[in-house]
């Protein structure tokens, strides 16, 4: 095929809200695609679940709905998926992969649950696989991570990945709402689903630093690996505290390297205002990469929406493209480091504990040895009375998760501390403003 100008044919398996778009982007930008791709970029089908539905710029004569048949076609030279989920698109991702055909996807929840898979079968088959829009949408990432920063040895991705989960903290934040109520108005503005779980539990995220950690370690992760916890727990009084501390709250996708292996989590953690993630603000998402030669890299920009998560797969097609034109392959990210992923009990951070205590003398003593003697230093405190109550919020310097859990059961037990009222991570407090 080299050299050769011809025509090449994508399937597009699904055609919601980012498939629309990318059929959009083909056919209005195909004169100035074939000249960067060296092929004309021609849609060869699309594959739907419901072919009558009414689809504005869509030709009917392209719907169909059987996607297997559709993906190994002969005359299908690169297919497209954007049905999401795990089946069919694991079938049909491996079935087009098995017929010799390069791969572009979305698809997060797959490429977390079965990366090994599908990269095996990229690599058996010599078949592209590229997924840039998986993780923060529109955002030029996961080549950078795979590609720019291949000479270099990353410690440390730590981002925010999740556009609704961001808008609904920033929404906590600037109104003090609480968590129902700005659920509901992300709802009512199409940033969250009708059924958020996926988001707001984190699974989400999960998925998504699962990607990022496999490619910034080069190290197999999969979304069991990953320590998750969604948003649905967070207080306004949480981000009161968080406040009077100089932090906002963030759910972050953090993926670390330590000398004993790497950790990769999602959770909610307290960042200072100053953090360069604190002014990320709506549905935008972000993400601090920290390399060894590089030092610190920030990439931000919108991480979901029919077009821009379009954007970043039509770059992918054209890459796939122009590899099918050279009679190249491109690279196929490798796990050769097999760095062990850490429990989240092993993974050291901060840690902000908010306490309702007795407001007497002898309260603060007991208190600080119960983080003594799980060797968790303390930081900073600050006690607010309410008559005969206290607010006693305590920031500790780095610790274990296990350690510090172990601290909470003791001070649960304590007859003068009324109740743990939350615990949260601190994080990017050595980063710079
Ligand atoms: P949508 O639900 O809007 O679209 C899904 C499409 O898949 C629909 O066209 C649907 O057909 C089609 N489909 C579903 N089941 C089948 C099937 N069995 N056979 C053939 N077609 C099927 O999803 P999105 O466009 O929002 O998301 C697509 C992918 O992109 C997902 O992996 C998602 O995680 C990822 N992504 C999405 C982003 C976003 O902002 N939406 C951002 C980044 C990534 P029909 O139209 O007939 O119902
Ligand atoms: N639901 C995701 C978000 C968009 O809110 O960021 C798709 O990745």
């Amino acid at each position: 095929m080299s050299g050769a100008k011809q025509a090449l044919k994508i399937a597009l398996l699904g055609c919601g809200t980012v498939g629309t778009q990318v059929a959009r982007l083909l056919s209005e930008q195909a004169d100035d695609l074939e000249k960067r791709a060296g092929a004309r970029l021609e849609l060869g089908g699309i594959a739907v679940r419901r072919p009558g539905h009414d689809r504005p710029g869509i030709d009917p004569a392209l719907l169909t709905t059987d996607a297997e048949a559709l993906v190994t076609r002969p005359d299908i030279d690169i297919v497209v998926e954007v049905i999401g989920g795990i089946e069919p698109a694991r079938s049909l991702i491996l079935s087009a992969m098995k017929a010799g055909k390069p791969v572009v996807t979305a698809n997060k929840a797959l490429l977390a649950e079965n990366g090994e898979e599908i990269h095996g079968a990229a690599a058996e088959n010599q078949a592209d696989l590229y997924y840039e829009a998986s993780v923060a949408g529109a955002i030029p990432l996961l080549r950078p991570l795979r590609e720019s920063l291949a000479g270099d040895t990353v410690h440390r991705v730590l981002g925010i990945v999740n556009g609704t989960t961001n808008f609904i903290l920033d929404q906590m934040d600037t109104s003090g709402a609480g968590f129902a109520e700005s659920l509901e108005e992300a709802q009512a503005l199409g940033y969250a689903e009708p059924d958020p779980t996926a988001d707001v539990e984190g699974f989400d995220a999960a998925a998504k630093a699962c990607i990022l950690a496999r490619l910034a370690f080069h190290t197999e992760v999969t979304a069991s690996d990953v320590h998750r916890e969604g948003v649905t727990e967070i207080t306004a009084a949480d981000i009161v505290s968080a406040r009077k501390l100089g932090r906002t709250v963030k759910l972050l996708a953090i993926c670390e390297r330590f000398p004993s292996g790497v950790s990769v989590r999602v959770h909610p953690a307290m960042i200072p205002r100053s953090h360069p993630l604190a002014s990320v603000g709506g549905a935008y998402n972000a993400v601090f990469v920290e390399a060894e030669s590089a030092g610190q890299l920030m990439f931000y920009g919108a991480g979901a929406g029919g077009t821009p998560t379009a954007s970043a797969m039509l770059g992918d097609i054209v890459a796939v493209a122009r590899n099918r034109m050279s009679g190249a392959r491109g690279f196929e990210p490798s796990n050769y480091a097999g760095l062990p992923v850490l429990p989240m009990g092993d993974t050291l951070t901060r840690y902000h504990v908010s306490l309702d205590v007795d407001d007497r003398p002898g309260v603060l003593a007991p208190v600080a040895e119960g983080f003594a003697r799980h060797g968790v230093s303390i930081q900073q405190v600050r006690q607010a009375s309410r008559g005969n109550a206290a607010e006693l919020v305590i920031v500790t310097h780095e610790a274990t998760d296990a350690a510090l859990a172990a601290t909470i059961s003791e001070l649960q037990a304590l007859p003068i501390v009324r109740a743990v009222a939350s615990v949260m991570r601190v994080e990017g407090e050595g980063d710079p403003s």
